[in-house]
């Protein structure tokens, strides 16, 4: 009798927190598809998890997830490995800074940057739900999609005085706050199949694209009333937590910062 495997793609698995959902996904025992255009990053995270847990399928893809050629055959090659898709985490995103590392003032925003951010945040989600769905229907797999609390509150302004105190660009927030709504969207459409959609909207995450200077960071931590930054391990407890949900967190976004945002 061969046991049950549960496969998860993870978008932007070489990144800070990707890697983190990776590692831990991998130690509930999924099997994993880890997606990335960083190779150096997919590569170091490959030799980790063949070395951590050795008896988990990996397969390592080097894809631009704004590519819909590309997409549609990283699904096809993840279709003749593995028997259906469990969970797909849209992880994946980019948040363009000045070279100070400080937000954008939106008419400083580059026509072509905000095609970038919306293809990257907001159309690598459309398509890969539209080009994973046959997988995922096969298994009436999860979906997490990674949005941000800037999707929800707008991006704000360079002073600690207004929230939120910015931390990224209106280019950003507006492509955060269109996978809040997808969300919604997939959640009803998917729902009679029996498949969840939920969002999780992370505040401010040590490391990754949250790497700021220390001056910045206290100005955050004064906001934020538990005077600290999130950390990638919290937000992968809130996809452990929505993982046991079912279907009743359909449609919701999860809001992990720490009391930064307290709004629906
Ligand atoms: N770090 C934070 O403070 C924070 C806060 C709120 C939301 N988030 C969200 O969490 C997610 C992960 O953020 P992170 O901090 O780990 O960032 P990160 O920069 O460490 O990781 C993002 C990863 O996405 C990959 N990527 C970018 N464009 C891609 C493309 N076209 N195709 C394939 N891969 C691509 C990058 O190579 C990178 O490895 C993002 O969606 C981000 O918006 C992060």
């Amino acid at each position: 009798m061969s046991s049950v495997t549960l496969t998860a793609v993870v978008t932007g698995a070489g990144g800070t927190i990707g890697k983190c959902f990776a590692l831990s996904l991998a130690s509930m025992g999924y099997d994993l598809v880890i997606i990335d255009t960083h190779r150096g990053n997919l590569d170091a995270l490959q030799t980790t998890l063949h070395r951590e847990y050795p008896d988990t399928q990996v397969l390592a893809l080097d894809v631009n997830i704004t590519d819909p050629q590309e997409v549609m055959s990283a699904a096809q090659r993840v279709q003749a490995r593995f028997q259906g898709i469990d969970l797909l985490v849209n992880n994946a995103g980019i948040s363009p800074k000045l070279p100070t590392g400080k937000r954008i003032p939106f008419l400083n925003i580059e026509d072509d940057e905000w095609d970038l951010v919306m293809e990257t945040n907001l159309k690598s989600v459309f398509l890969m739900c539209k080009y994973f769905f046959e997988g995922l229907k096969a298994k009436q797999g999860k979906i997490v999609n990674i949005a941000s609390m800037m999707g929800a509150t707008g991006s704000g302004v360079d002073t600690n005085k207004l929230f939120p105190y910015s931390v990224s660009a209106a280019h950003y927030s507006a492509s955060k706050a269109g996978v809040i709504n997808l969300t919604k969207s997939l959640a009803r459409e998917f729902g009679a199949l029996g498949m969840p959609v939920y969002a999780i909207a992370p505040g401010a995450v040590v490391g990754g694209m949250g790497k700021f200077d220390e001056s910045f960071i206290q100005n955050l931590k004064e906001q934020i009333p538990s005077h600290q930054l999130g950390n990638p391990e919290e937000i992968v407890n809130a996809l452990t937590f929505l993982l046991t949900s079912g279907m009743s967190l359909t449609g919701q976004t999860l809001h992990v910062n720490h009391g930064w945002f307290m709004g629906g």
